[in-house]
């Protein structure tokens, strides 16, 4: 059965790291957009107003039916590489500064979902600057991910 795995794993190689990156790149995409969005919800936009209600639905939609599906589709498929025969070598670095990235990342969208929450009950207390800010850790997150993974130092 190990074996079957292992060479399924080693034949579906190119499509799974394909599906991956293009997981990858929607999820990164909400990543960097969302945080935009709270920023102009903070500064444009009073509570219980018409344009409260839209920002709302907007940020739903992309938390919802783009960001979770696409951080899910890169935790699967992401997995599947690291269990590919051969891929990863566990005696360099780049599996752990790689693995402290993702799972960054992976807070980071959890603390966006909870700031849309924040939204939704009139709750927010955070400013625009600190959005603003907050949009920086993803970029770093970003470049610690894909300096490993390409290099493999
Ligand atoms: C969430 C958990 C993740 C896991 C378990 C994971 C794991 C992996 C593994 C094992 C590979 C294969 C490396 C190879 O083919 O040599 C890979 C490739 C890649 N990953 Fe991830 N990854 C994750 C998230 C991410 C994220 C968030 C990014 C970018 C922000 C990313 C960017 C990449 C890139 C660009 C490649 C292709 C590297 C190449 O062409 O050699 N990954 N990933």
């Amino acid at each position: 059965m190990a074996d079957f795995l292992s060479s399924s794993l080693a034949y579906l190689y190119p499509w799974t790291k394909s599906l991956h990156i293009i997981a990858v790149l929607t999820w990164m995409a909400g990543i960097f957009y969302l945080p935009r969005l709270f920023v102009y919800h903070t500064e444009k936009v009073k509570v219980g107003q018409e344009t409260d209600e839209l920002f709302q639905v907007m940020e739903m939609k992309l938390y919802r039916y783009i960001m979770n599906p696409s951080v899910i589709a890169v935790w699967i498929f992401g997995l599947m590489l690291v269990f590919t025969p051969g891929i990863v070598d566990w005696g360099t670095i780049w599996p752990y500064t790689k693995g402290i990235g993702v799972i960054a990342m992976t807070a980071f969208h959890m603390w966006l979902g909870a700031r849309r929450k924040d939204f939704i009950a009139g709750a927010n207390t955070r400013t625009g600057r600190t959005f603003r800010m907050m949009n920086e850790v993803p970029t770093i997150l970003m470049l610690v991910i894909v300096f490993s993974v390409i290099f493999k130092f």
